[in-house]
């Protein structure tokens, strides 16, 4: 029989039913009184998960768009960027400040870990010219968390402009824009907000925006000046045509993580991450990321010897219906990605240990299958 393939991956991350109908809804158009309002709505759940009262935008793209917005805003040609790579996203941001020409200094961090705010302020000591950092909030080609908090208490009175990627971060675990000092805070709609792609998000703290109007942005389409004014017209509008009806689904998906309460949703998914890496503790998987830069979004751990990822992850699909995600790039041959966040339960994280096991087994990794499932059992039962 034919199922719908369960999304265990970091992103799009698997959906309600009412959330994807939401986007069925018959097209309005969006320079009318019928859109303003789901857009303005949007707008103002998003900043309370931001944790913001500052400026937030959203762009018709996906997180990379909103990346590519905060570099193009917010630095004049030939200005300096301190972007630090704790995996494949963080790499992303050197790519587009080097597609702007502005100059970067690249701080790599060593497999697995976090970035301290130590290699911050030697970088920062090293190349005073350096106008603004990037940090990846949440990393999800890695599954490391990085401390935003103590980083943005560093930075505050540093004259950077700090720029976080919160794609997969922001939504699913706690962030506090504000009272954490982040000048830009950027996200998509298909992860941690739960609905399909096609919506990107950006806030703005006030020095990041004074900023944003001395520069001259690099190219058009995400001009963020031509959004505000836009916005400020008499019926607030978005400057060209948005993706409406992801937007539809964007605002159902908002508003049913309000009535649940976000703080819930973290806590769902932290039962969610420890039931799956109890699993992977039982069945001696060796975990990827150090534990105090571990993330309740994904985690991420070496396959067993002699089995590719890209095997187990086909098997999985193929066999059974629940697509895992392999690593990317250079761990591409090494790592194995599951999700714990997105419309899925215990029932689904238990349903995934199980069919691990039984492909492990088959590729002779496990002698015997039943420990993993049993682990995960035991933690949710005893969750608190
Ligand atoms: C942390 C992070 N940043 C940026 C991106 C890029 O987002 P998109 O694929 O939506 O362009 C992703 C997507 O996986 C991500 O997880």
């Amino acid at each position: 029989m034919e199922i719908d393939t369960l999304l265990m991956t970091p992103g799009p991350v698997h959906l309600d039913a009412e959330v994807m109908l939401a986007g069925a809804r018959a097209l309005t158009h969006h320079r009318t009184n019928d859109f303003a309002p789901v857009y303005t709505e949007c707008v103002t759940l998003l900043k309370k998960f931001f944790g913001t009262t500052q400026k937030l935008y959203l762009t018709t793209s996906s997180g990379t768009g909103a990346m590519e917005t905060a570099i193009a805003n917010l630095f004049h040609e030939g200005e300096t960027v301190l972007t630090v790579q704790t995996g494949v996203f963080g790499v992303r941001f050197t790519k587009i400040c080097e597609a702007f020409r502005l100059k970067t200094v690249v701080l790599a961090c060593e497999d697995g870990k976090g970035v301290t705010v130590e290699q911050i302020a030697a970088a920062l000591e090293e190349n005073p010219e350096i106008a603004g950092v990037t940090v990846t909030f949440n990393e999800t080609s890695t599954g490391i968390r990085n401390n935003i908090e103590a980083i943005g208490n560093f930075l505050q009175d540093k004259g950077k402009i700090f720029i976080t990627d919160g794609v997969s971060g922001i939504g699913a675990l706690p962030f506090k824009m504000d009272e954490w000092h982040v000048d830009v805070a950027l996200s998509a709609s298909q992860k941690g907000f739960l609905a399909p792609p096609g919506v990107g998000m950006i806030a703005l703290s006030e020095k990041a925006w004074n900023k944003v109007e001395t520069v001259k942005c690099h190219g058009y389409y995400f001009d963020l000046k031509i959004y505000k004014k836009d916005q400020e017209g008499a019926i607030p509008a978005y400057p060209w045509t948005p993706a409406i009806n992801v937007m539809f689904s964007l605002l159902e998906a908002l508003r049913k993580i309000d009535r649940i309460g976000i703080e819930n949703c973290f806590k769902h998914y932290e039962k969610l991450a420890g039931g799956l890496r109890a699993a992977l503790k039982a069945m001696n998987l060796r975990l990827f990321t150090e534990e105090n830069a571990t993330s309740n979004v994904l985690t991420v751990f070496y396959a067993p010897e002699g089995v590719a990822p890209k095997d187990i992850v086909t098997e999985m699909r193929n066999r059974y219906g629940i697509l895992i995600a392999g690593g990317q790039e250079q761990f591409a041959a090494t790592l194995l990605r599951i999700t714990t966040i997105g419309a899925i339960g215990e029932r689904d994280v238990l349903g995934t240990v199980a069919l691990l096991e039984m492909t492990l087994k088959k590729f002779g990794y496990l002698k015997q299958v039943g420990a993993g499932v049993s682990a995960t059992m035991e933690y949710f039962l005893n969750f608190k």
